[in-house]
């Protein structure tokens, strides 16, 4: 199975499995406890339907939108992950390289194994700062300032991590950052010999975000401990509303899925929040992204912007959620198992196909522009009409 082979997110996902060690592919792909919010992130988008129009003239499609204030030329970003050069030998050099030639933002990890300078300096696509909160106030305030300074676009501080997710596979391989395997987990590494070849004959492996503050780079902490140990669960609406006028720009929440935790974001000066669950990796048992988005963009929509991610691998998917009022949509998974296949190359096909789908999709629904789509594109399946549209 080669690159040009894949046509859709799950041929992506498997040639990286594939490829990957099965421990690094089962952090990718896993979510918490029995991953049944993992499931039904996919699953929701099936319980509403596109009504298509015909007859209009379309064209010329225009995907471009604006969100907090960025301009992208695609509704979609890459949603910030950590630990990329696990994943390839070029990590997020080869996502950031090949956001920028899709004319999109990428998002940088606290967590990320590039600095978020390097990439600033190489790109002029917006750069999102992905930020967690410690305990640590100093090493907040000296990271944001770090990002300032750098010219990072965004602040995106996540808000569902404040305690590390249940991650069952990971806990039987004993995946940790860089390496911390068991056994059983270190036999799967012997059996892909391509990738410890590659992984050893390039840059080592380091947090260049934390690297100054944190000694997490010699094998020593698992995610999970980081979280633990290093996040601050005392994390407050009153720290973050100081964060918020420190950064003095756009700056968003990931993680939020109560709409009146999006009021309050607005109401503390947040330029946008991210309607998210971490691709089903923290709260296991947690409601769909998509399942929340219209009663978020009602409670919130006119004063911030509304995004959403977990669970989109479709052009499709995206339409539906910019639909009911999301102004962008964040890609986790959809870009990073073609960037454990193939690098770069991997992330530009999966960027292009989704792409070519949005064209394709929107010419289908006989609409040129983002703005043209609204909620009476959609019908909700009996049953699945969300409480906000119940009675209209
Ligand atoms: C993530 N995600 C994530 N989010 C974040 O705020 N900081 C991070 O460092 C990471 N790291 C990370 C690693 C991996 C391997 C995955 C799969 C995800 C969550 C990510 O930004 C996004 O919210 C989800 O991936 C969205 O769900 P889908 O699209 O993967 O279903
Ligand atoms: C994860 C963290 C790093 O989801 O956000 O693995």
């Amino acid at each position: 199975m080669r690159l040009t082979d894949c046509h859709n997110h799950a041929d992506f996902r498997r040639l990286a499995k594939r490829r990957l060690p099965s421990p690094i592919f089962d952090y990718i792909d896993g979510g918490a406890d029995d991953e049944s919010t993992l499931a039904r992130n996919a699953a929701s988008f099936g319980e509403v339907d596109l009504i298509p129009n015909v007859l209009r003239g379309v064209e010329e499609v225009d995907l471009s939108v604006t969100v907090m204030g960025q301009k992208l030329d695609l509704p979609v970003y890459c949603s910030p992950t950590a630990l990329q050069r696990l994943f390839h030998h070029d990590g997020e050099r080869a996502t950031g390289a090949a956001a920028a030639k899709f004319g999109t933002m990428f998002g940088v990890s606290s967590l990320g194994t590039v600095s978020l300078e390097e990439l600033r300096k190489k790109h002029s696509n917006p750069q999102v700062y992905q930020f967690y909160f410690h305990k640590d106030r100093g090493l907040n305030r000296a990271m944001m300032q770090r990002a300032k300074e750098a010219g990072v676009e965004v602040m995106m501080l996540t808000v569902d991590s404040i305690t590390g997710g249940n991650r069952e596979r990971d806990k039987r391989t004993g995946f940790s950052i860089p390496f911390r395997l068991n056994a059983r987990g270190l036999a799967q590494f012997v059996m892909k010999p391509a990738w410890g070849i590659n992984y050893i004959s390039h840059d080592t492996f380091a947090l260049p975000q934390l690297d100054a503050h944190v000694d997490m780079g010699g094998g020593t902490a698992s995610i999970g401990q980081y979280f633990t140990e290093m996040l601050d669960p005392a994390m407050n609406w009153d720290d973050v509303a100081e964060m918020v006028e420190m950064w003095g720009g756009p700056f968003c929440l990931k993680g939020v899925m109560a709409a009146e935790d999006a009021v309050r974001a607005a109401d503390i000066g947040c330029a946008g929040v991210v309607i998210s669950n971490h691709g089903g990796r923290q709260l296991d048992g947690s409601r769909s992204p998509f399942d929340q988005l219209d009663e978020i963009v009602q409670a919130a929509g006119d004063r911030l912007d509304v995004m959403l991610d977990s669970g989109v691998t479709r052009g499709s998917h995206v339409l539906k959620a910019l639909s009911l009022g999301a102004k962008a949509v964040g890609l986790g998974r959809y870009y990073l198992f073609p960037l454990a296949a193939a690098g770069q190359p991997g992330v530009e096909r999966a960027l292009g196909l989704m792409r070519d789908e949005l064209i394709r999709d929107m010419r289908l629904m006989g609409r040129t522009r983002i703005d043209q789509l609204t909620r009476d594109n959609l019908r909700f399946r009996d049953g699945a009409e969300p409480r906000a549209l119940a009675g209209r």
